[in-house]
């Protein structure tokens, strides 16, 4: 009898080290992401605990690390009263409109406006914001906002967020902590491509996610959510043996000691223009959060000003939230246009209602095909949310169903070419209709824009406008009669004056002589972007070879695979694909092979700028660029030849317009350092 007590006792504190053990684990892991142990020590100490629980079920308590995902799916979600109500914040979104919310803070603290106000600020986090509720350092409840008043109890879902601990690592009669649920972005990712791939419906984005997923019945499924908390401060607490934080740094070092992860990047700085400064520090590096921001919050530092500013309409006058310009905004879909690009693919575009989308008007936004289109349920006539995710064109998320009328239409797409009025045709297995008509208008205009688009022949002042002008006056049907063109032709052209129509064919001369790849990428074969031009001009170094492989030859190069190879072989199968080879022959083009290409400091003689944050520090930007031979320019004049803009460009971006001096994004740089031969390796390592 003594002895089994004894046993039982032995067991009861083997399982209490193991679990503090393997909380300390969770802990540095998780939160302070620095793990001590490798997964199989780890997975080595949890077995053991779980092994003991199922021996001894009697010792299972709720908050073992191995009860994170125990309940049954639950029928709905009871609501609970939050103690002290979650508020909500004012905004601002200028320096002007902050400047004013300082002001109220000075006024309402009886200061002049000048005093140097303490402030705390912190990113705001697009997730969904949550309350934990911790009694003698278990967590009993985890609660949505709900309407700040009254939540929804999501206690089992909370659990799952392996971040979340289950007890603190100091016991305090009742703590609520407050903070905000995310999705993280690269995880967001690959779970929409993989719902896609399944044919299942992908979020519209990161929040949406985090919510669909805390707000799941079963605790199962959002355990396979990989969710994660930050949290940024108190709703009511009785703590045991500590005094109360007196400002927010306080709070959020408490949050810290306690065992939870504390928003990142928080920072305390006295006044209104350190916190301006603030601001544009984070909008800078808002591409490199693992998660999505969507502003800043500002606090006032210290609690006893809190207590003094109070609230007023259910909104703190002690914090407001600085926010960026919105990325997503709500328009009418106008209507849906078909456009026919050089492939032949008739596309759908959405017109807008013209819409300020971070900082940019949007009259278009692209709907890519049919099965999107039915993907989306989306009218003409609908309210729908429209989207700019970095530079790229604007996507629609979706149509806001509640807002619709009733009148809505469905998009047809069109039976005939909306250009040369063709019948079209839909292969199987194809997502696009396509215009049969080798010589529609579009097609022909559309293939000799990206003739001369930069990646390609890189015609400087041939776009669309003047090749559609040539084309009407009939002076060209096709790419190779550009190099016959005179000064003469071109002079009477609208727009064209002399100086115009000589720099035009001057620079259709210069273009004779292009490296292999972009010869081949202006082509326009199908499936043959820039990458896989240059895998061909590598293996074959001439067209001729190039016309001579066959499909079997072709798939032996990583990288191309059968549709590729036949799309190649089709195209040089072609009559008139042939003929007009043979005319750009005539005509004396000579695209270059790579072994011809002066690859040794390729950007000798030109001259950059950089402004604006890249994805890798501008010191290793200037030093690659310099090592092709280029020169790296703190200020834009006159001898600038590229400003590379990164996130939040500075006013340098102005002054290159006023001097007309190229700009090249992020992306588009990249692609010029390819085309130049410059290793761009160190893009990669990022
Ligand atoms: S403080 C009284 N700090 O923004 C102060 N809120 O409108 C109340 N949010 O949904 C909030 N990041 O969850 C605060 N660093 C942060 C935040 C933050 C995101 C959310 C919050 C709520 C909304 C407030």
């Amino acid at each position: 009898m003594i002895a089994m007590d004894s046993d039982i006792k032995n067991i009861e504190s083997e399982i209490d080290r193991l679990r503090e053990e393997i909380r300390r684990h969770n802990y540095l892991y998780y939160v302070k992401d620095a793990p001590e142990i490798s997964d199989e020590q780890y997975d080595a100490l949890f077995d053991r605990l779980v092994e003991l629980e199922e021996e001894n079920p009697e010792f299972i308590t709720p908050d073992s690390p191995t009860q994170r995902v125990g309940a049954e799916p639950s029928p709905e979600f009871r609501s609970v009263a939050h103690t002290l109500p979650m508020l909500s914040l004012g905004k601002v979104t200028s320096v002007g409109e902050f400047m004013d919310f300082h002001r109220r803070v000075c006024d309402g603290l009886r200061v002049p406006v000048d005093t140097s106000i303490r402030y705390s600020c912190e990113p705001k986090l697009d997730g969904l914001a949550v309350e934990l509720v911790y009694e003698n350092g278990s967590l009993v409840l985890g609660a949505t906002r709900g309407d700040g008043f009254t939540g929804e109890d999501v206690t089992q879902n909370i659990r799952t967020v392996q971040s979340i601990p289950l007890k603190l690592r100091e016991n305090h009669p009742k703590v609520e902590i407050r903070g905000e649920v995310i999705f993280p972005l690269e995880a967001f990712k690959q779970m929409n491509e993989n719902r896609i791939a399944g044919g299942e419906e992908p979020f519209a984005n990161p929040r949406n996610a985090a919510a669909g997923s805390l707000r799941q019945l079963d605790p199962k499924i959002t355990s396979g959510r990989p969710l994660d908390a930050y949290f940024y401060g108190f709703g009511s607490m009785e703590l045991s043996g500590r005094i109360s934080p007196s400002t927010h740094k306080e709070e959020l070092e408490l949050i810290e000691e306690l065992g939870l992860k504390v928003v990142k990047y928080a920072k305390s700085m006295d006044g209104p223009e350190a916190v301006a400064e603030y601001f544009r520090e984070i909008s800078e590096t808002r591409e490199q959060f693992p998660f999505e921001i969507d502003g800043i919050v500002v606090k006032v530092d210290k609690i006893g000003y809190q207590e003094i500013l109070g609230e007023i309409s259910r909104q703190p006058r002690w914090a407001i939230a600085w926010k960026f310009p919105a990325q997503e905004k709500v328009t009418l879909l106008k209507d849906v246009i078909w456009s026919v690009g050089r492939t032949a693919a008739v596309t759908p575009v959405a017109v807008l209602e013209p819409v300020e989308l971070a900082g940019v008007t949007v009259k278009r936004a692209s709907l890519h095909n049919e099965d999107q289109i039915a993907r989306l349920g989306v009218k003409i006539g609908d309210k729908v949310v429209v989207r700019r995710a970095g530079d790229v064109i604007p996507d629609i998320v979706k149509p806001v169903a509640e807002l619709r009328t009733g009148g809505e239409k469905d998009i047809l797409p069109p039976e005939k070419c909306p250009v040369c009025n063709s019948e079209l045709v839909k292969e199987p297995g194809d997502v696009f209709r396509r215009c049969p008509n080798v010589s529609c208008p579009a097609v022909v205009a559309e293939s000799l824009a990206h003739w001369a688009s930069r990646s390609a022949m890189d015609i400087d002042g041939l776009g669309p406008k003047q090749i559609e002008q040539l084309l009407s006056e009939k002076l060209i049907e096709d790419p190779a009669d550009l190099y016959s063109l005179t000064v003469e032709q071109l002079v009477p052209l609208d727009g064209f004056a002399e100086k115009s129509a000589e720099n035009l064919i001057k620079a259709i001369e210069n273009s004779k002589e292009r490296p292999l790849e972009k010869f081949i990428n202006a082509l326009g074969i199908r499936h043959v972007g820039e990458t896989v031009a240059r895998l061909l001009a590598e293996r074959f170094h001439s067209i001729q070879a190039l016309q001579n492989a066959s499909e079997e030859d072709l798939v032996t190069i990583d990288g191309i695979g059968p549709e590729i190879a036949k799309a190649i072989t089709d195209f040089f199968g072609n009559e008139s694909n042939i003929e007009l080879l043979e005319k750009l022959e005539k005509a004396n083009i000579r695209p270059i092979p790579p072994e011809e290409q002066k690859s040794e400091r390729p950007l000798r003689n030109l001259t950059f700028v950089i402004t604006g944050t890249l994805s890798i520090p501008r010191n290793e930007v200037k030093r690659l660029l310099e090592a092709a031979g280029a020169k790296v320019a703190n200020t834009i004049s006159g001898n600038t030849d590229y400003l590379v803009c990164g996130v939040s460009p500075g006013s340098k971006i102005t002054k290159a317009e006023k001097l007309g001096v190229k700009k090249l994004n992020e992306e588009e740089f990249k692609r010029f350092l390819l085309e130049k031969k410059v290793d761009t390796s160190v893009f990669e390592a990022e």
